[in-house]
């Protein structure tokens, strides 16, 4: 039997390869005994039950495999909310809360119809939903498993306005009287180009799903097929909002035609070009 302490100790020693072998360590103690960060800082002493001592064993071991933190612990926040994730459905990034900020800042909490397009673990919308209770948001995602835990989610926050439906880009969104009458089509697209996937970590490309991140050749086609469909589902007048990747900006900028007005770019806490917001001037 072991202490908290020791417990800690011998995590943090193996996870010396992670970027943050502590605070890890205590996030698998934490998750595997159940207890609350106050219980944890208060008895580093505290013995723990041979089950959790297994437990919390079990989850270091399957990360000293590189499966990413947040699906060790089936966990992520985002928006100071808690989501489920899953391997097959993206993990929620911290600069994705930024498409969430803008479109707070445009709805001025107005009762908005709002699309999602791609919403993997339904954070974006979720998100959305829980800052203007009184929006209507649909979210649509090819992956039914991706779906399957948006909708979960959904449940374990209580919240009501956010359909679900499965489909590519707009095609789910039919049959839903959505045509010309969203004020915000939102969406963090796939965006990585095929020279970047091949480029990025193991932790990423071994576990997370590749649909979610590849755009093709350039990074652009997913973010083209957007700009494309948008318009038959805008008001006049209304917003495309979306993510784009390092460096993208200016390309994606130079997709939006001349039926688009008001084009910004705002960047992440970092300085980098990272959401794209464009207003509809006219059906194109
Ligand atoms: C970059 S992830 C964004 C997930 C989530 N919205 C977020 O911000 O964390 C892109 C999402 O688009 C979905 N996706 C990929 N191809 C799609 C398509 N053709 N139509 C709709 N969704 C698609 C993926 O399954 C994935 O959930």
């Amino acid at each position: 039997m072991s202490t908290v302490h020791e417990l800690l100790q011998e995590g943090r020693s193996l996870l010396h390869g992670v970027p943050a072998p502590a605070i890890e360590a205590k996030v698998f103690l934490l998750q595997a005994a159940g207890l609350s960060e106050v219980e944890f800082l208060a008895s580093p002493q505290r013995i723990i039950r041979a089950k959790d001592e297994q437990r919390y064993r079990r989850l270091l071991e399957r990360r000293l495999t590189g499966v990413p933190l947040a699906y060790v612990i089936g966990r992520k926040e985002f928006w100071s909310m808690l989501f489920r994730v899953k391997p097959g459905v993206l993990i929620p990034r911290p600069e994705t809360e930024l498409l969430v900020e803008k479109t707070l800042e445009l709805a001025g909490g107005r009762k908005v119809t709002i699309v999602d397009i791609g919403t993997g673990s339904g954070n974006i919308a979720l998100a959305l939903a829980k800052e203007l209770p009184a929006a209507r948001i649909v979210a649509t995602d090819v992956s039914a498993r991706a779906l399957r835990i948006a909708g979960l989610n959904a449940q374990d926050h209580g919240l009501e306005n956010v359909a679900f439906v499965r489909g590519s880009l707009f095609s789910a969104l039919g049959g839903l009287g959505l045509e010309g009458s969203c004020d915000f089509i939102v969406c963090n697209p796939p965006y990585v180009s095929a020279a970047d996937w091949d480029s990025m970590s193991c932790e990423v490309r071994d576990h997370e799903p590749r649909r979610a991140f590849l755009g093709g050749r350039t990074g652009l086609d997913f973010i083209r097929r957007l700009i494309k469909g948008s318009p038959a589902f805008l008001k006049p007048h209304a917003h495309l909002l979306f993510e784009v990747g390092y460096g993208q900006a200016a390309a994606a900028v130079s997709l939006l035609g001349p039926g688009w007005t008001d084009v910004k770019s705002s960047a992440d806490l970092r300085g980098i070009p990272r959401v794209l917001t464009a207003r509809i001037s006219e059906r194109p």
